[in-house]
């Protein structure tokens, strides 16, 4: 199952992402969390993207579309994956298509998480991330056990440079006019999914196991 998450920046695309590879058994690729470990690690790579994400644009789909089509050629992606935040633009998502084609395959599903824009600012400044492992806290709504360490691998959590709220209000411009236009893209095609995302996370996510069973 090939499964992408749409949705505007804080809508809650990694949280339902994660949640759906644990139940499906579905490796998470996210090229924001590509990007991140890569800054953490001092690449050229995430020297490069760090340049971008601060000011909240895009990377540049030449070298994003280079890192996820090695990721998903990867043999734990044979049998599906779950993408999160790919494609983010139209020639991103024509160049998956092309590569999938080749492979006689097909997108199955493109979730949309919808959350409008006034609900995005306060989910953000609440976000706590962790670098290592991609797992993705809220101070209120997903707190964890720990105050500032991963639930999962006990690392110390981040607040992601780029939840500023400034860089916020970039990212969500930039999201409106380069990524929005997917829905209607993978609508087209048929593989388009709506679900509410401003409800519980809980519920988000039994809405996309009942588009999913
Ligand atoms: P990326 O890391 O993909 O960021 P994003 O799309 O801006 O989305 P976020 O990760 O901020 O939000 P999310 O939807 O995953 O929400 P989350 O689950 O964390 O990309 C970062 C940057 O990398 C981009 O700006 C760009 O520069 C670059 N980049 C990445 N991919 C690229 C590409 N393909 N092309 C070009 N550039 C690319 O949830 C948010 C918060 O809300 C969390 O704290 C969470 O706990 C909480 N929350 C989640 N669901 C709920 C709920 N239902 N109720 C209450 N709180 C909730
Ligand atoms: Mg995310």
């Amino acid at each position: 199952m090939k499964i992408i998450m749409l949705g505007a920046p804080g809508a809650g695309k990694g949280t339902q992402a994660e949640m759906i590879s644990e139940k499906y058994g579905l490796p998470h690729v996210s090229t924001g969390d590509i990007f991140r470990a890569n800054i953490k690690n001092g690449t050229e790579l995430g020297k490069e993207a760090k340049k971008y994400m601060d000011a909240g644009q895009l990377v540049p789909d030449e070298l994003t579309v280079k890192i996820l089509l090695d990721r998903v050629a990867q043999d734990d992606c044979k049998n599906g994956y779950v993408l999160d935040g790919f494609p983010r633009t139209i020639p991103q998502a024509e160049v998956l298509d092309k590569a999938l084609t080749e492979l006689g395959d097909k997108v199955d599903y493109a979730i949309n998480v919808d959350v409008p824009d006034e609900n995005i600012i306060n989910r953000m400044s609440g976000r706590r991330a962790c670098v290592t492992c991609g797992a993705t806290y809220h101070v209120v709504y997903a707190p964890t056990k720990v105050e500032g360490i991963c639930d999962k691998c006990g690392s110390e959590l981040i607040l992601r440079d780029d939840d500023k709220p400034e860089t916020v209000k970039n990212r969500l411009e930039v999201y409106h006019k380069q990524t929005q236009p997917l829905i209607e893209y993978y609508d087209k095609k048929g593989v388009l999914k709506e679900v509410d995302g401003t409800v519980d996370m809980n519920e988000v996510f039994n809405s996309i196991v009942s588009i999913l069973a």
